[in-house]
């Protein structure tokens, strides 16, 4: 058995697809809001909270607005992006995924979800993949988001492990840095301009060599 426990992984973009799904619900809000937006500026969206990624957009495009319409803005992009989710099913999960949570598993390894997105819930039945984890942490867990270590602490508090015997998958810069700010093995999902500073890094999720993260 390695020295690790349980084995936390972030939802959109690392156990499914719909990191996609969040960059057209922006880009809709921002054409109809004549505020520029491309998935070059999207990039700094992953692992970001809703409210933050709306905070970024208005900063960019110099837009000043009341509470009131910060609220809309974002219930409107959520909106657009649960539209998109009414046609997601298991084919969206990313290819692989499936076969590390079942080998993870048959190890006898904990499995975890640590999303910042308060529609983790939505997704995870869609998905169909609630009875493979121990537990489910959302954008409703904790109140510090990513890059902050909360979400992470919190998961293996639930999971009754240490910082250390948890290891992390995230395909967002910002999750990489939560977890090594938690103190935990994070394994970065996605180029190395992104996620280069993990302390293991795959193209994608197809690519991960569990055997060179779980060492006796
Ligand atoms: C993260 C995504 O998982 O959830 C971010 O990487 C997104 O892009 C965040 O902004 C919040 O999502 P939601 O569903 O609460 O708007
Ligand atoms: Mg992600």
């Amino acid at each position: 058995m390695s020295k690790f426990r349980g084995f936390i992984f972030d939802l959109d973009g690392v156990i499914t697809d719909t990191a996609e799904y969040h960059y057209l619900g922006w880009k809709k809000l921002a054409d109809e809001e004549n505020m520029e937006f491309d998935r070059e500026f999207n990039e700094k969206f992953r692992g970001v909270s809703r409210m933050e990624c709306l905070d970024l957009l208005l900063e960019a495009n110099d837009r000043k607005v009341t509470p009131e319409e910060r609220k809309e803005l974002a219930e409107r992009k959520n909106n657009y992006y649960q539209e998109y989710l009414k046609n997601i099913s298991k084919d969206n999960l990313l290819d692989g995924i499936e076969e590390i949570l079942n080998n993870l598993k048959d190890k006898g390894y904990k499995l975890a979800i640590a999303s910042a997105s308060k529609n983790t819930s939505i997704v995870v039945g869609k998905l169909d993949i609630k009875d493979m984890f121990d537990t489910i942490s959302d954008g409703h867990s904790v109140k510090k988001s990513k890059p902050a270590p909360d979400l992470f602490l919190y998961t293996a508090e639930n999971l009754n492990l240490k910082p250390e015997e948890c290891v992390v998958f995230e395909d967002a810069a910002a999750g990489v840095d939560a977890a090594i700010a938690a103190n935990m093995i994070a394994v970065g999902i996605g180029p190395k301009k992104r996620v280069g500073h993990a302390h293991y890094q795959f193209d994608s999720v197809k690519e991960i060599k569990l055997g060179k993260i779980i060492k006796k």
